[in-house]
């Protein structure tokens, strides 16, 4: 199949089983934002789960945050968005199309603008570069574009203030708050899960760049004696664990060391992750080594000291190493990677996030009852179980066949032969389409086991 064919058949299998939808769709919809439906956001909140159990209880030291989406404006004045978060466009004067002039150098010559002021960039297009729409070579100036997303405070709409394009600054803002709690004896980190909204000028790909997503972020504080890589190569171990244990295959990920002169303005070291997306690789995720950027300015911006006395009596300002992760883009490499290793209708979530794990299947209408009073009085009372569904209607078949699209692992039947909560049940796995018997008592620990 053509890739853009593929694509757009993952889409409407993705819609049709209930996974994502695309947004205000009654009314037309509106580009590039997307609704996620019983499965979907399921599947979201368990990777968020998985996130949380990976890299906030599992690690020694790090806790959760869950701070505002809306801050200070000071904040991020003293981040640098305010100044340095910003894209650069152009448009073309005759077909209206619009660029990122920094995307159209890297993509039409062998330059990297990393260090190009904007009238540079702005030379080399006019200078080089024909519209890709429309071939003519008649452009604007480039401009600046801020990336945040500007609202207001009050009803007067004088009171600027901008939606939080990254989650990490709530965690910066609040480090007093954990180390003055005593949840902050260094080395520690401060993890937040949260929605960020950047202006993105060229959204698009699906779910891979929106205007609104969500982030995963954690801020590791340090004190840096030159050990600043080994953190940073051991939260590169924890992402790649973190990644097997959500059935990204080894082959489909990659590591890019960022060039020092394409370093955003925070960093001093930044690997990104790239996944082999069905367009090609793009950036999945990034752990960066922000030395103490953000504590050093938010201390200046503030007048707040956001340091650290050491037992030594010694006063220093934590480095942070940072990992970042899209909720949106790790959910489309976990869907696409389920939907390139589909086989035999069953769509392979993986085990510890796939949105239901089993469902009952009562034969006919006649072992209905039976199977409420297994989930109310074996499954329900019982830890073991979780997100339950039950299909009573259809053909047997047909409902593997539903069960299987839906990535559901294990497909309980209970038949005629079953009769009473001594009786017996038949699990099929999903995967091999191998069928057990097992006693209903049995069920719990045969679900604990797997
Ligand atoms: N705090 C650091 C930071 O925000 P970033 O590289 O700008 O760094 C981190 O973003 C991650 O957030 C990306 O690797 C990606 O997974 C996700 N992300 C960024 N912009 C996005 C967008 N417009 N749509 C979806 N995900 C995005």
């Amino acid at each position: 199949m053509e890739e853009k064919a593929k694509i757009n058949s993952f889409i409407n299998f993705l819609k049709e089983k209930g996974f994502i939808y695309s947004g205000s769709e009654i009314y037309g919809g509106l580009s590039n934002t997307w609704d996620y439906g019983p499965l979907g956001s399921l599947l979201k909140k368990n990777l968020k789960d998985l996130w949380i159990n990976s890299f906030i209880f599992q690690q020694k030291n790090n806790f959760l945050l869950d701070s505002s989406i809306m801050l200070n404006n000071k904040v991020w004045e003293a981040s640098g968005h305010v100044e340095k978060f910003n894209d650069p466009l152009i448009d073309c004067k005759k077909c209206k199309s619009r660029f990122r002039a920094d995307h159209l150098v890297e993509e039409n010559t062998q330059i990297k603008t990393g260090n190009l002021s904007i009238k540079e960039m702005e030379t080399i297009i006019k200078d080089k570069i024909s519209c890709p729409k429309c071939q003519s070579n008649n452009w604007t100036d480039v401009r600046e574009f801020k990336l945040m997303f500007e609202t207001s405070n009050s009803k007067t709409k004088s009171d600027l203030i901008y939606l939080r394009p990254e989650t990490a600054q709530g965690v910066f803002i609040n480090f007093n708050n954990y180390k003055n709690g005593k949840f902050g004896k260094l080395p520690f980190g401060i993890g937040q899960i949260g929605k960020a909204f950047r202006n993105e000028i060229t959204p698009g790909n699906f779910i891979f760049r929106t205007k609104e997503f969500e982030q995963m972020e954690l801020e590791y504080y340090f004190h840096d004696l030159g050990n600043g890589n080994d953190y940073f190569e051991e939260y590169v171990s924890v992402v790649e664990k973190f990644l097997k244990k959500v059935g990204i295959a080894d082959k489909n990920f990659r590591l890019f060391e960022v060039p020092k002169d394409e370093l955003a303005h925070y960093s001093k070291r930044t690997i990104d992750f790239e996944y082999n997306f069905p367009f090609g690789w793009g950036e999945l995720l990034g752990i960066a080594n922000r030395g103490n950027f953000d504590l050093t300015n938010h201390s200046q911006h503030s007048q707040e000291k956001l340091n650290y006395r050491l037992e030594d009596g010694e006063v220093i300002i934590p480095s942070v190493i940072e990992t970042s992760i899209g909720v949106e883009r790790l959910l489309f490499s976990i869907l696409w990677e389920a939907w390139t290793n589909k086989t035999e209708n069953y769509f392979p979530i993986p085990q510890e996030i796939v949105p239901y794990k089993m469902v009952f299947l009562p034969l006919t209408k006649n072992e209905i009852e039976l199977t409420n009073k297994i989930i109310e009085e074996i499954i329900t009372p019982s830890k073991v179980f979780s997100n339950i569904l039950v299909f009573e209607k259809g053909n047997i078949g047909k409902r593997y066949k539903h069960a299987d699209e839906f990535g559901i692992p294990f497909s309980i039947t209970i038949d005629q032969e079953t009769k009473s909560l001594d009786g017996e049940v038949t699990i099929r796995f999903a995967k091999t389409k191998e069928q057990i018997k097992i006693k209903i008592k049995e069920l719990e620990d045969f679900f604990f086991k797997n």
